[in-house]
């Protein structure tokens, strides 16, 4: 069973000429980090609200785990949804800890429970609890703000994580940061996240699948590995800007491009990286070692190999 599916949902605005999403059929599985790509305006907010209903959408349904999210009332789907918004969406006048701490007092929690949970979050989001518990957002950088917006949208501990460009209006190298900090976070919890960017290189680094949308509709669903070595139509390939061949191999993380184990397969010499590290690295590391591939390491276990012909299959396209 899929954690989201989408069948045939479309949403038509009152009055608009053509719907904003247009037949979206779609599944996404547990533990997947999924963004949804495309050009301004191409419907990704529309798409990503109507899974908290935040819209409801004029056709089609979506499913939660199997359950259609129409039987469930509003207010109890968005308590398993985190959400994280560009600007935050902290509240000005709440500290750091009051804000984070939003959902578990919905819930109920005793204070101590509650206390304590937030001192956790602001831990695994690199806020020390100490220096951020009683801040006010406006005491914080743009950066801080959105890593207590992502501690806020943990609280719950849901298990579906939406966030609408989260980091859209962060400077670049901040963003950087908290990209691999979403990374971190996504293979220590192991959410699935539905991530909505317009910016190309955020989507290679993060997805484990992408899914491009143009005028409402889904026009390609796949690994960025994938899309960027078939892609399905020229628009894609201009969209993902094809032929800078050694930014893509920086942002490909080679657990995302790896084939699977051959069957007795030993580590002994074999040179290993992490399944977070770019197919450029696992590039230099093949040709400084000589071995012909790497081992991928996930909690200290190979998942998975890359070999120098499939850093080829990506650069010969
Ligand atoms: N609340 C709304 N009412 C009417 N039209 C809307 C509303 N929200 C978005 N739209 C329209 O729907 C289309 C998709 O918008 P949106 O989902 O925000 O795109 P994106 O997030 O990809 O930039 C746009 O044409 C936009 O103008
Ligand atoms: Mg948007």
């Amino acid at each position: 069973m899929s954690a989201i599916a989408f069948d045939q949902v479309s949403l038509r605005f009152p009055g608009a000429a053509r719907p904003a999403v247009n037949s979206c059929t779609f599944q996404v599985e547990a533990g997947e980090l999924v963004v949804i790509l495309g050009p301004s305006g191409c419907g990704k907010t529309t798409l990503l609200k109507m899974v908290n209903r935040l819209y409801e959408p004029t056709q089609g349904s979506i499913f939660l785990s199997g359950s259609n999210i129409q039987k469930l009332k509003a207010f109890k789907l968005r308590r398993q949804i985190g959400y994280v918004i560009q600007q935050s969406g902290l509240f000005p006048h709440m500290t750091v800890a009051e804000n984070v701490a939003v959902v578990p007092k919905l819930l109920d929690w005793s204070r101590s429970k509650t206390q304590m949970r937030v001192d956790e979050l602001l831990q695994l989001v690199a806020l020390p609890p100490q220096e951020y518990r009683d801040r006010y957002p406006s005491q914080l950088s743009g950066g801080q703000q959105q890593r207590v917006g992502v501690a806020r949208a943990l609280a719950g501990d849901p298990q579906v994580i939406l966030m609408d460009e989260p980091f859209g209006a962060i400077d670049a190298i901040t963003r950087t940061a908290l990209q691999n900090e979403i990374l971190r976070l996504q293979s220590q919890l192991q959410k699935t996240i539905l991530f909505v960017s317009h910016d190309v290189d955020e989507a290679l680094r993060l997805a484990d699948r992408i899914l491009i949308m143009q005028a409402g509709q889904v026009v390609q669903f796949d690994t960025p590995f994938n899309l960027l070595t078939q892609p399905d139509s020229d628009f894609i390939r201009n969209l993902l800007g094809t032929d800078d061949i050694v930014r893509q191999l920086s942002l490909l993380r080679v657990g995302n491009a790896m084939s699977d184990l051959p069957e007795a397969f030993y580590l002994d010499n074999q040179p290993q990286l992490s399944a977070q590290a770019s197919l450029r690295e696992a590039l230099s590391l093949i040709l400084k070692s000589g071995a012909d591939q790497v081992a991928v390491i996930e909690r200290d276990r190979p998942v998975g190999v890359v070999s120098l012909a499939r850093i080829q299959a990506a650069v010969r396209r």
